[in-house]
C-alpha cells in the first residue's frame, strides 16, 4: 500500500467495513490481474473499498448526464469528505455517444487536469458508460486503473465484467476497442430502483443468456421467477446478479481473450451476432443492446432447431420467456442482405466465415463455423418480420 493510499484510508469512517454488508464477492481469476465483483444493496456507501484500489487519492468519476444527480454527485461528494479530489466527467447520455466524441471529451478533462498514470478512472453508469470508460482507461498513457460502479442490471450481470471495452464505428458495433481489466467492480443493487423498465427488461435478455449457453437449472429458475424479478424483488435480483456473475466470472477465467478453440468466452456472444446486426442496421440506440440480443437468442435457437439440434419444444420456451420478460421475439423491418452485410463484420468472423453460437440444448451451447451466408440468408428471409423498427 503507498503512502497516497493510508492517506485515503485514514480519512474514512472507521465503521465503513464490507463486511457489515450483506454483499456477495466473486472473484475473476485472471492471474495478476484478477479483481473482485461485489453485489449487494448500499455498495456505493462502501467508499472505503474503492479507496483501497487507489493508487493515489484522485480519480476522474467518468459518468452521463442521467447518472450524476442519481448518484454520481453524491459519490463524488462521499469520495471528497474521504480527501480523495474527483474530477467529474459527465458525458451525454446513450448508446449513440460511445464513439470518438464522448471519448474525447473524457481524454480533454484528463489532459487538462494534468492526471498521471496513477489515476484512476472510474465508470459509474451503464455499459455504455462502462465500455468507453474502459477504453480510455486502456489508452490514456498506455493504461491507468479503473473501477467499475454498473448501474443497469445489464452492466451488473455483464458489461462491467471481464475487461471487453470499446466504442462503437458506424459501420460497426464496438469495432474500436481493447481488452482491459478493472481493479474492480462493484454493484449495488439499490441502484435499480430508479431503472427505467424498459432497461430492466432489456438487463434480463443478459440474464436468460447466461441459462441457455450453460446452466439449464438456473433458466428453470428463471422461468419460476421472472415475474418476481420483473416486481424488482431485491432477493430475487441479487440471486440473478450473483449467478450471472459466477457464470461470467468462471468463463472470462478460462478463456479471457476469447481464443479457445471450442465453446469458452465466444458462447457468451449467443445471439449476439444477429443482434449487433439488428443494432447497426437501425441505428444505435433505437432498438436496447439486450432488446436486439433478446431477438438475436431466439433467431439463433430457431436456426439451431432448423438444423435438427433442438426441438420445437425448446424454441417455444425460448420465446415465452422472452416474452414474458416483454422482449421482443420478432425481427424488425430489415432485409436479410441487411442482415448479412452486418453480421459478415462480426469480430468473431474468421477469414469471412461467419462463427455463429448456436443450442444443443438449454443450458448447452457450442459454436458453428460451418454454415455457408447463403443458408442463413434464406433462414432470415424465411423469418417473419416486425412491420415497425421499434421493439
Ligand atoms: P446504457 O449504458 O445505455 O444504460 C441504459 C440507460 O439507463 C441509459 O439511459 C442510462 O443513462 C440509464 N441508467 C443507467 N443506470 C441507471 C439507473 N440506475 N437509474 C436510471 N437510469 C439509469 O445501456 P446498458 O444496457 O447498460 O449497456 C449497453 C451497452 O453495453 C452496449 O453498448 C453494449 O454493447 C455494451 N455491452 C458490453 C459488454 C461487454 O462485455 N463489455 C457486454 C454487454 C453489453
Ligand atoms: N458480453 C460478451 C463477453 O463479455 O464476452
Amino acid at each position: 500500500m503507498t503512502a497516497a493510499t493510508s492517506t485515503v484510508f485514514a480519512a474514512l469512517p472507521i465503521d465503513e467495513t464490507i463486511a457489515e454488508s450483506n454483499s456477495q464477492e466473486i472473484k475473476v481469476s485472471l492471474a495478476a490481474r484478477s479483481y473482485s465483483v461485489h453485489v449487494g444493496a448500499g455498495l456505493l456507501a462502501h467508499t472505503r473499498l474503492i479507496a483501497a484500489h487507489l493508487p493515489q487519492p484522485r480519480v476522474a468519476l467518468v459518468t452521463n448526464d442521467v447518472i450524476w444527480p442519481l448518484y454520481g454527485k453524491a459519490l463524488a461528494d462521499a469520495l471528497a469528505a474521504a480527501n480523495i479530489k474527483v474530477i467529474p466527467i459527465i458525458l451525454p447520455d446513450g448508446e449513440s455517444h460511445k464513439g470518438w466524441p464522448a471519448l474525447n471529451m473524457i481524454f480533454d478533462a484528463l489532459l487538462e487536469h494534468a492526471c498521471d498514470r496513477k489515476t484512476t478512472l472510474i465508470a459509474l453508469g451503464g455499459g455504455v458508460i462502462g465500455d468507453i470508460t474502459g477504453f480510455a482507461a486502456a489508452t490514456y498513457q498506455r493504461g491507468v486503473p479503473f473501477v467499475q460502479i454498473p448501474t443497469t442490471l445489464l452492466a451488473q450481470v455483464d458489461s462491467s465484467i471481464g475487461g471487453k471495452t470499446a466504442i462503437n464505428h458506424p459501420r460497426g458495433k464496438n469495432m474500436i476497442g481493447a481488452f482491459y481489466q478493472p481493479q474492480l467492480v462493484l454493484a449495488d443493487t439499490d441502484t435499480l430502483i430508479t431503472l427505467p423498465d424498459r432497461e430492466l427488461r432489456a438487463g434480463l435478455a443478459e440474464v436468460i443468456k447466461y441459462g441457455l449457453i450453460l446452466d439449464e437449472t438456473f433458466f428453470d429458475w428463471l422461468e419460476k421467477n421472472l415475474a418476481l424479478l420483473l416486481a424488482r424483488d431485491p432477493t430475487a435480483l441479487t440471486r440473478a446478479i450473483t449467478r450471472s456473475c459466477e457464470i461470467k466470472a468462471d468463463v472470462v477465467a478460462n478463456d479471457e481473450r476469447e481464443t479457445a478453440a471450442e465453446g469458452g468466452r465466444a458462447l457468451l456472444n449467443l445471439g449476439h451476432t444477429f443482434g449487433h446486426a439488428i443494432e447497426t442496421a437501425l441505428g444505435y440506440g433505437t432498438w436496447l443492446h439486450g432488446e436486439a440480443v433478446a431477438c438475436g437468442m431466439l433467431l439463433a435457437t430457431k436456426f439451431s432447431h432448423s438444423l435438427g439440434q433442438v426441438d420445437a419444444a425448446t424454441v417455444t420456451r425460448t420465446q415465452q420467456i422472452f416474452a414474458a420478460a416483454g422482449l421482443p421475439t420478432v425481427m424488425p423491418a430489415i432485409s436479410a442482405d441487411d442482415m448479412l452485410h452486418h453480421m459478415g463484420r462480426d469480430k468473431k468472423n474468421d477469414a469471412g466465415v461467419i462463427k455463429l453460437i448456436l443450442l444443443k440444448s438449454i443450458g448447452a451451447a457450442y459454436v458453428d463455423a460451418t454454415i455457408s451466408a447463403d443458408h442463413i440468408h434464406a433462414f432470415l428471409t424465411a423469418e417473419p418480420r416486425l412491420q415497425t423498427i421499434n421493439a
